[in-house]
């Protein structure tokens, strides 16, 4: 009877085994990875797998396929979009070890200038420092002559290509399943199975269909129009008028939620958002009085511009983005509400790829480990929409206006004074903090006080602060300058932040007995700064500048966040430390062998 029983139970877990975990349904050495997009989502896609499998020590082939060259100018190389990489994800990509070239990035953005109809007011960086970059997706606008910017398209997909990856510059026009593996055939006549199928193909693409035609429960986000235009003024007319700020505005304009100008290079980029935007909204909000005094007097801003595209974005998320083999990154997925767009295509990469080399490539093993990092990001929409309804409002009431303007205002002009609605106000439009993170600030009673009574001393005259300031951010580089010699971390201070090099040298040196003692001399890439954040202690070393270097900051509280999302992030920082450990054993062991005293009766450091 007993026997009888056991032999059941056994039965039933075999039953039941293959369903919690297919051995089949794992990427393995020899596996091989169809990314159909080869824009952001599917580059960060394909460098993070093939980074990870490399620590695994697994080889993976991936196959990226895009007809687009983004080498191009133009809609022939572009991929429609504002063109900014956030302040948070600039730092994240930096500890990544990913940091945007000065080719790429086309001008590092240090301040947004708030432009209502009551007034305008510039919000700075606390630390006066580039870390948002504006960039061209692919090789510049229509008419962009010769090779003059990098785009930053190609700049991911070269950095996948690095890792490994193999790019198949031709159109996939089906795809299939061939005995439970998808099959992609391409317009030019390649047909080839993988082991694991990724859709990055955005929302702009009739590739759309071929997912939804494999018939898994896929189904693609709901879109809106937006519009994006190019104005070519020239460096100079850029620098004088727009400086190193992105020109945001509030202005009462019906189905317009959010409008920006971004200086790049030669020309500033006009991004609108909101519900179906057309020709008639686009008239509108260039013939008001905020927008032309951004430009030069005499520009003609309504006369037609080359480059001009009404591209689609999401205002809702897809559903069931994965199936067994199968699963869809970026936009095609969901994307952050009006913002960040390459940051979602950043996070749900990341997240589909360490799920398909740590946990399988099943539609169990998406739903469990993928969909939370898409499910986190529609969530936070639902924020986004109630702070964008706030946004509406303050649009519509004047006094409010008036209100906000005030009190930024305030903050701008004293020097440390709590930053509550300048930052409320950053955070919404770089697009760095999370919707829900931004909405609990605004219920802080110190915050919601402050508003009601600048709110109700509205009518009384105020003086606009922020002027433009003269200094080292005319560059396009990311991050801050120090000159030769310049201390950036002082040994024995506290520290909230850790630094990553973009470009010359510095020295770690260790004050011993009144005197310097030289650790270490970084070059560009490296970082440092990390230990007082992960040991909550001070300052080991002193860190300065070798001749001029440019140095980006990287705050605890974004690294920190982002290492508890997804601890693969910290491999990075793990490696180079360990590096380091290791150099020192070597140079100890050294000292110990070729030192006369008897080193090794010396007590050991327990
Ligand atoms: P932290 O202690 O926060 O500040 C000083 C930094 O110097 C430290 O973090 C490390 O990033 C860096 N540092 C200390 N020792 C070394 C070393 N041996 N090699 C390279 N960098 C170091």
């Amino acid at each position: 009877m007993t026997s009888i029983r056991a032999k059941m139970m056994f039965e039933h877990k075999l039953a039941i085994w293959p369903k919690h975990k297919p051995r089949n349904l794992e990427l393995g050495s020899g596996s091989s990875v169809a990314v159909i997009g080869g824009g952001p989502a599917g580059s960060f896609f394909s460098f993070f797998l093939l980074e990870l499998a490399e620590r695994v020590g697994v080889e993976v082939q991936v196959d990226i396929y895009d007809d687009k060259d983004f080498s191009r100018c133009g809609p022939k190389g572009c991929n429609h979009c504002g063109g900014i990489v956030s302040e948070s994800l600039v730092q994240i990509l930096a500890a990544e070890g990913i940091n945007i070239t000065t080719e790429v990035a086309q001008k590092g953005i240090d301040s947004y200038v708030l432009h209502t109809d009551v007034g305008s007011v510039r919000i700075e960086t606390h630390l006066q420092e580039n870390r948002i970059a504006a960039m061209y997706r692919g090789a510049g606008p229509l008419g962009t002559k010769g090779a003059k910017w990098g785009s930053f398209d190609r700049f991911l997909q070269v950095l996948a290509v690095k890792k490994g990856a193999h790019l198949v510059n031709d159109r996939v026009k089906n795809i299939c399943f061939d005995a439970s593996l998808p099959l992609v055939k391409t317009r030019g006549g390649l047909s080839k199975t993988y082991n694991l199928l990724v859709g990055a193909v955005g929302v702009n693409t009739s590739a759309l269909k071929l997912f939804k035609g494999l018939e898994f429960g896929y189904q693609p986000p709901q879109t809106t129009k937006t519009f994006i235009c190019e104005f070519l003024l020239g460096p100079e007319m850029i620098q004088k008028y727009f400086g190193n700020s992105m020109h945001v505005f509030l202005l009462n304009i019906p189905r317009l939620e959010f409008a920006a100008l971004i200086p790049k290079g030669d020309n500033v980029t006009l991004v609108l958002l909101g519900k179906e935007i057309d020709k008639t909204l686009v008239q509108s909000f260039l013939n008001t009085p905020e927008v032309k005094r951004c430009f030069p007097p005499d520009w003609e801003l309504t006369k037609s511009y080359p480059c001009q595209c009404f591209p689609k974005i999401n205002i809702k998320s897809a559903l069931k983005p994965f199936a067994d083999r199968v699963v869809l990154v970026g936009d095609c997925a969901t994307t952050k509400l009006y913002k960040n767009g390459i940051g979602a295509a950043y996070y749900t990469a990341k997240a589909a790829a360490t799920t398909a080399i740590f946990e399988g490539i099943s539609n169990e093993n998406f739903r469990q480990h993928y969909w939370p990092a898409c499910q986190a990001i529609i969530n936070d929409n639902k924020v986004g929409g109630v702070v964008f309804a706030v946004t509406r409002l303050i649009q519509k009431i004047r006094f409010v206006r008036r209100g906000v303007l005030r009190m930024t205002s305030g903050e701008q002009q004293k020097k440390g004074a709590h930053q509550r609605m300048s930052m409320v106000l950053w955070d919404t439009f770089t697009g760095s903090a999370t919707y829900r993170d931004i909405f609990l600030r605004t219920l802080h009673p110190f915050f919601l006080t402050r508003l009601l009574w600048e709110t109700t001393i509205g009518f009384l005259p105020f003086k606009i602060a922020g002027k433009k300031e003269e200094k080292d951010l005319k560059t396009n580089a990311l991050g801050r300058l120090y000159k030769d010699g310049e201390t950036i971390i002082n040994q024995g201070e506290t520290g909230d932040c850790m630094y990553v090099i973009q470009s010359g040298k510095v020295m770690v040196a260790q004050s011993k007995n009144g005197k310097d003692i030289k650790v270490a001399e970084l070059g560009e890439g490296d970082f440092f700064g990390e230990m007082a954040l992960f040991e909550h202690k001070v300052r080991m070393a002193t860190v300065r500048s070798i001749g001029d270097t440019r140095v980006l900051t990287v705050d605890k509280k974004t690294l920190l966040q982002r290492v508890q999302e997804d601890p693969s992030m910290a491999f990075n920082i793990m490696q180079t430390t360990i590096g380091r450990v290791r150099k020192l054993d070597e140079q100890v062991s050294y000292m110990m062998a070729t030192d006369r005293r008897n080193w090794t009766n010396r007590p050991v450091n327990k």
